[in-house]
């Protein structure tokens, strides 16, 4: 049986690329898998969080799940730090973890920065914590971005190192699920970098919160060149951020960028541009006005983490007391 984890953390406005290149692939996997979503509140921690903000965000991120279509009764979806067990886990799977390891990981590197000593050493420790997000559950399969696939090679490793060292077959080696079409969503001022939580700029990203206008606004305004669109996927070669748009069309479209290039074959930016507005605001206007809604109802909120965590709870407990068994810890 495969087992699908994955999580998103609970920081900033999740916006289109958190969309198309995550939480949408997810909708489609829960038909065929056993899936379990996490909000990774243990994770926001690692850099400073305000602790209202933090606890708005979490809920906002299970609003997002489940306005995108997850169905909380099939899949098991909640938030990281009603779960105990992660960060037992993260402590016993620490302990089998070499420095040397945690040393080549760069996100670390980007986000400690030059200020190495001030660093936290939860921000160290973070791929050891994600490791035992996907390991407390056996997970076989994790979807994640380009940018997450060195972390997911490490709780491989971390997989490998706890089964060879107690002669088990223990933790299965956990495999990236990768998408077809894997969308790398670009910022709308800039179609090098990529689109994120974190750009000081709202007009750089389309949140999915944002109402009709806003999109409109924010299309009208995004970045392009002086050419009329190609005519051919090769003409998009150094053109960033027509490129952008244009697989920005093609996902929202459910079609091949190529698709979408051919139907716009020499069109002028504002033509293209109107009919994206319209494209982006039908797919996500009734998944922001969802969004909406469900975070006017927090209770209901509240009570979809609540049951995910028993249900998590209940198979991080029986792993639990396996990998206890095995590492030598009585359980008298
Ligand atoms: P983050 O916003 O970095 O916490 O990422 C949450 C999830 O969204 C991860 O699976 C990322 O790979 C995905 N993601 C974030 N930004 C983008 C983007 N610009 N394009 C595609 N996927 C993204
Ligand atoms: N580190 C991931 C991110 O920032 C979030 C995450 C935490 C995660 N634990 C995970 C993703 C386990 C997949 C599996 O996007």
């Amino acid at each position: 049986m495969k087992r699908i984890f994955s999580g998103v953390q609970p920081t900033g406005n999740l916006h289109l690329g958190n969309y198309l290149g995550a939480i949408r692939n997810w909708v489609q996997l829960q038909a065929d898998f056993d899936c379990i979503f996490c909000i990774v509140d243990l994770h926001a921690l690692t850099t400073p969080q305000d602790p209202a903000t933090l606890r708005a965000q979490t809920r906002e991120v299970t609003a997002a799940y489940i306005a995108s279509g997850i169905d909380a009764e099939r899949c098991i979806i909640f938030n990281q730090s009603m779960v105990a067990g992660h960060s037992e886990l993260a402590w016993l799977l620490s302990c089998l973890t070499p420095l040397g390891w945690l040393n080549r990981m760069t996100q670390f590197k980007e986000k400690a920065g030059k200020q190495k000593d001030n660093a936290g050493l939860g921000l160290y420790a973070y791929p050891v914590l994600m490791a035992a997000d996907i390991l407390l559950y056996k997970a076989t399969h994790v979807p994640v971005g380009d940018d997450q696939k060195q972390h997911l090679e490490l709780a491989r490793d971390i997989a490998g190192a706890f089964n060879r060292q107690f002669n088990v077959d223990y933790f299965p080696l956990p495999e990236p699920q990768i998408f077809g079409a894997a969308t790398r969503v670009m910022s709308l001022r800039d179609g090098t970098k990529k689109m994120s939580k974190s750009d000081l700029s709202d007009y750089s990203r389309i949140n999915m919160t944002d109402d009709a206008d806003t999109v409109a606004q924010k299309i009208k305004k995004a970045k392009t060149d002086t050419e009329p669109l190609p005519e051919s996927l090769a003409g998009l070669e150094a053109r960033p951020d027509a490129a952008n748009l244009l697989g920005i069309y093609a996902a929202l479209a459910g079609i091949a960028q190529e698709a979408a290039v051919i139907r716009f074959a020499g069109a002028a930016f504002s033509a293209f541009k109107a009919e994206l507005v319209d494209l982006a605001v039908s797919v996500l206007g009734p998944i922001g006005a969802e969004m909406k809604r469900l975070m006017r109802e927090p209770a209901y909120v509240d009570a979809v983490l609540r049951r995910g965590a028993e249900r998590a709870g209940e198979i991080s407990r029986h792993h639990l007391s396996e990998i206890h068994t095995i590492l030598g810890l009585l359980r008298p």
